[in-house]
């Protein structure tokens, strides 16, 4: 049988100038729309950290799919992470830049009971920008960070050095 990181390999699209020129895009929708593949995905994150985490967040917007199918693997609830202005008040919120630009993301202020350990899932590692934004959300809101799950982390641009302290498991490193 396949391994989580051979489907990701055999099933990624690489697709080069997108969004822009010069930017070599990964595109896990083929990936995540193959059932062996999101199941292998799904069970290596969550075994991964097994028994370390009381909840999944996932962040806006591939990292829902993953979460929503982890949390349901793992039988807790799940957290959307999103981008600013989707969420009613009251919010917590998290400015961060961005490679072109600058985000923010927000969750519910009232959500997380304190100590809540949540398992932060995205779809890809790249500045990590936006998982250290993630992060420190979560920790604002009084939860605890169990750790960080990606598929693909693109090495090279300073994501997994940015999460210094942090569990950080990835799929597949790019
Ligand atoms: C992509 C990706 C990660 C983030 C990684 O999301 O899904 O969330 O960039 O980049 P970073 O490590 O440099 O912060 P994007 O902002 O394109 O949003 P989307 O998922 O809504 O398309």
């Amino acid at each position: 049988m396949a391994s989580a990181a051979e489907l990701v390999d055999r099933l990624t699209l690489v697709v080069p100038d997108f969004p822009e020129p010069g930017i070599l895009f990964r595109d896990l929708t083929p990936t995540l729309a193959d059932a062996a593949a999101l199941r292998a995905i799904t069970d290596e994150l969550v075994g991964r950290f097994a028994g370390a985490f009381d909840l999944v967040a996932g962040i806006e917007a591939r990292g829902f799919l993953l979460a929503a199918a982890a949390a349901y693997a793992a039988g807790t609830g799940v957290v959307a992470v999103r981008k600013a202005g989707k969420l009613p008040p009251a919010t917590l919120v998290e400015h961060y830049e961005l490679e072109y630009g600058a985000a923010a993301l927000e969750i519910r202020a009232d959500q997380l009971a304190p100590g809540t350990r949540v398992l932060v899932l995205d779809d890809v590692l790249a500045t990590g920008g936006t998982v250290d934004a993630t992060c420190t959300l979560l920790e604002r809101a009084g939860a605890h960070v169990a750790g960080v799950g990606v598929v693909l982390e693109l090495t090279g641009l300073g994501g997994r050095e940015r999460l210094a302290g942090r569990d950080v498991a990835a799929i597949r490193a790019v």
